[in-house]
């Protein structure tokens, strides 16, 4: 196969791929997968699959899943070293920052010389930033952007050329259940996954003519490191937010770290449960546009469709915290 694009030609660096000591894959590459249905022949579509944030959580469960089940993984992540395990379990890895164009060209360009093109692109990257609105600095939320979505969509860009000429691939974004709703002090988080959402739902159908599936990943609350590496970007302990901080960051603790204590740490997913709806999505003949991932998400978004905005709102407050107005002696006067 000859499907590499002008644009995966850059320099590919070699050295920022680590391949596995073994003399797995490869041979698989350009094997028919899976059949896309189209005009004309069939076409023959890379086994490779590129999977970004494989340090933790998602990404390295993901990378797992379709590891085992025969893809010719590259698992990337921003710290090399954090790969160690992946890459003794035999998968290839490389370092990828989605806000460094460089290291994602060099891996596009590494792929595509030895697969012909990426086959599976899992978009898995993405931190969360958390705060009021009034507080967060916009540079963060810029950030924030950054990596949540503009990575994403450039990567994308990147692979789409090879892509399109194999005649068939899958894309597959990670959103959030806070890409269709969205609760206080999650406001940019929310709104770089409702912007991720938009974007899978146009992409979708500027890809489907070139055999090309777009799918969108919705997760409610996983126990990953997410919690952990949450930017938070507010005054904790001074101004009218500093309890709506700790009230937040409580919530945060319930949910993610030790025994669940609330709804949303009950019901939550593991890794390797969204991992599965991965694979699922990667696999199968006919992708979903979408894949709410946990009873949480599917319950949610049915209240979300049914109940009418201010009894959503209603519900949204019995769950999750909420800056409260403190009145002073002199306010409490004013307004009695
Ligand atoms: N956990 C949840 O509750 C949940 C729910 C819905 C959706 N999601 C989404 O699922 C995806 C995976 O999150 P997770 O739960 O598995 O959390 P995680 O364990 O924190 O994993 C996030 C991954 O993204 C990486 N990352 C962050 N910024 C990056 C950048 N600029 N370039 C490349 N990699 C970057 C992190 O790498 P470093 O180690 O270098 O920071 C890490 O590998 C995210 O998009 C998240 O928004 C998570």
């Amino acid at each position: 196969m000859s499907q590499q694009h002008p644009a995966e030609k850059t320099d590919p660096a070699p050295a920022a791929v680590t391949h596995p000591p073994a003399d797995r894959d490869v041979a698989t590459a350009g094997e028919p997968w899976p059949r896309q249905r189209g005009r004309g022949a069939t076409p023959r579509v890379s086994r490779a699959v590129l999977i970004t944030g494989c340090s933790s959580g998602i990404g390295h469960a993901t990378a797992l899943r379709l590891q085992a089940a025969g893809f010719a993984v590259y698992a990337t992540a921003r710290r090399p070293e954090s790969l160690t395990e992946l890459a003794a379990a035999g998968i290839t890895t490389a370092r990828l920052d989605v806000c460094d164009e460089q290291s994602m060209t060099a891996v596009v360009g590494q792929i595509t010389d030895e697969h012909g093109a990426v086959g599976i692109l899992v978009n898995n990257a993405g931190f969360e930033l958390a705060g009021p609105v009034e507080e967060v600095p916009l540079a963060e939320a810029r950030r924030q952007f950054e990596t949540n979505l503009f990575g994403l969509a450039r990567l994308t860009q990147l692979v789409i050329p090879a892509m399109r000429e194999a005649g068939g691939g899958r894309i597959i974004n990670l959103s959030s259940v806070f890409g269709r709703f969205a609760v206080p002090g999650n406001a940019y988080y929310a709104a770089s996954k409702h912007a991720v959402a938009g974007f899978t739902d146009a992409l979708r159908l500027e890809l489907a003519a070139f055999g090309i599936r777009v799918v969108l990943i919705e997760p409610s609350a996983a126990r990953t490191r997410l919690n952990a590496n949450t930017t938070w970007a507010a005054s904790r302990s001074a101004g009218p937010y500093a309890d709506f901080h700790t009230q937040l960051a409580d919530w945060h603790a319930r949910t993610f770290a030790g025994p669940p204590h609330n709804i949303a740490g009950r019901l939550a997913v593991t890794a390797d449960q969204v991992a599965a709806a991965i694979t699922n999505a990667a696999t199968t003949r006919r992708p979903r546009a979408r894949y709410p991932v946990g009873i949480l998400a599917r319950g949610l978004f049915l209240l979300r469709r049914w109940l009418p905005a201010p009894a959503f709102d209603a519900f949204l407050r019995t769950q999750f915290p909420a800056p409260q107005q403190t009145l002073t002696p002199a306010r409490r006067a004013a307004h009695p």
